[in-house]
């Protein structure tokens, strides 16, 4: 049976996902300047490079130093790669220099690496300090939400980040329990507040809610891809991999209005649409049966990609 290290590009850090299909649509210049948002293991990036000429450059950004440091000592000896520490947030201040660019990259989410490593505080799997911090050096961690946010703002964390519909009962669990320390004692406190059927749902859908929360994830997404507005090129290309319905959605809708609210864009005289990019996936690219049963992380994969216009 194959498993996720048989894979192109995968290494004990992590297997990149959807590879090759991320590739054909993100690049459209052989020597361009692309931008790897979330590093990670530099799996993609490491790829990337391969299809690349001699005069291109890849970027790559990632919050977590150790990401960095991993993908520094595969790809740091290819002088067309480099690197910057810090959120996507930012991305108009880590990369504003570096355009107009070819392709951004983004691939959502957390690395195998962060959720095997029991002292990160991502999984229930294993019982650790409830941390969930990408960037270690940022003061909030999911011990300091759930045992210093007020219940309103708990209740409201688990409902939008977890579609956690018992979010009420389990947050009154957990300022019974307060002091809550490790991902073992959340876990425990969830399942029991909820019906034992629903438990395992419940206990994923508190930690990815916690985890949306501690790394401002949705809020760093929304600003990035309006920064791409700005940094990508006309013809170049944005590829997001989502992994969960929260992110898919907005950047569905991103890419065919370039907004993230209801309304639609305007249009010129015309009446072509004023959106800054071009849809080129009226349906997400998902993995096939293969690369799913060897990396079962692919299974919620969700690849879109769009033209800046
Ligand atoms: C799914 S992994 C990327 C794996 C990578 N494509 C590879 O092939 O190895 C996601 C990475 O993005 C980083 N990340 C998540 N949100 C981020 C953000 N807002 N800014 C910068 N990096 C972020 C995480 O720290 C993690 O290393």
């Amino acid at each position: 049976m194959t498993d996720r290290y048989d894979l192109p590009f995968a290494t004990g850090y992590h297997a990149p996902v959807l590879l090759g299909p991320t590739l054909d649509a993100l690049v459209t210049e052989t020597n361009g300047t692309y931008v790897d948002a979330t590093l990670g293991g530099g799996g993609h990036s490491a790829a990337l490079l391969e299809r690349l000429g001699s005069d291109a450059r890849v970027i790559g950004v990632d919050r977590d130093g150790e990401a960095l440091a991993e993908a520094t000592a595969r790809l740091g000896n290819d002088r067309r790669f480099e690197t910057r520490h810090g959120s996507f947030i930012d991305l108009e201040g880590l990369v504003g220099e570096d355009g107009p660019l070819d392709g951004v990259l983004f691939d959502l989410g957390v690395s195998s690496h962060q959720i095997d490593e029991a002292g990160r505080g991502f999984s229930f799997r294993h019982d650790a300090p409830l941390d969930m911090r990408m960037d270690r050096t940022q003061p909030v961690s999911a011990a300091t939400l759930v045992n210093e946010a007020d219940e309103a703002d708990l209740v409201r964390m688990l409902f939008v980040y977890g579609e956690e519909p018992r979010a009420r009962r389990i947050v009154r669990a957990l300022l019974a329990a307060r002091p809550v320390e490790t991902t073992g004692q959340l876990a425990e406190v969830v399942r029991a507040a909820v019906p034992r059927l629903d438990e395992a749902k419940s206990v994923t859908r508190v930690f990815q809610a916690l985890r949306i929360a501690v790394n401002d994830e949705l809020g760093a997404l929304e600003t990035a891809l309006d920064a791409c507005v700005q940094l990508v090129r006309r013809g170049g290309r944005v590829a997001v991999l989502s992994y969960h319905s929260l992110e898919d959605r907005r950047v569905k809708r991103f890419f065919r209005t370039g907004r993230f609210d209801e309304t639609t864009p305007g249009r010129d005289v015309f009446g072509n649409s004023l959106a800054p990019f071009r849809d080129l996936t009226r349906q997400p690219v998902v993995a096939d049966e293969t690369e799913v049963a060897a990396n079962p992380r692919a299974r919620s994969a969700r690849l879109r990609v769009a033209e800046r216009v």
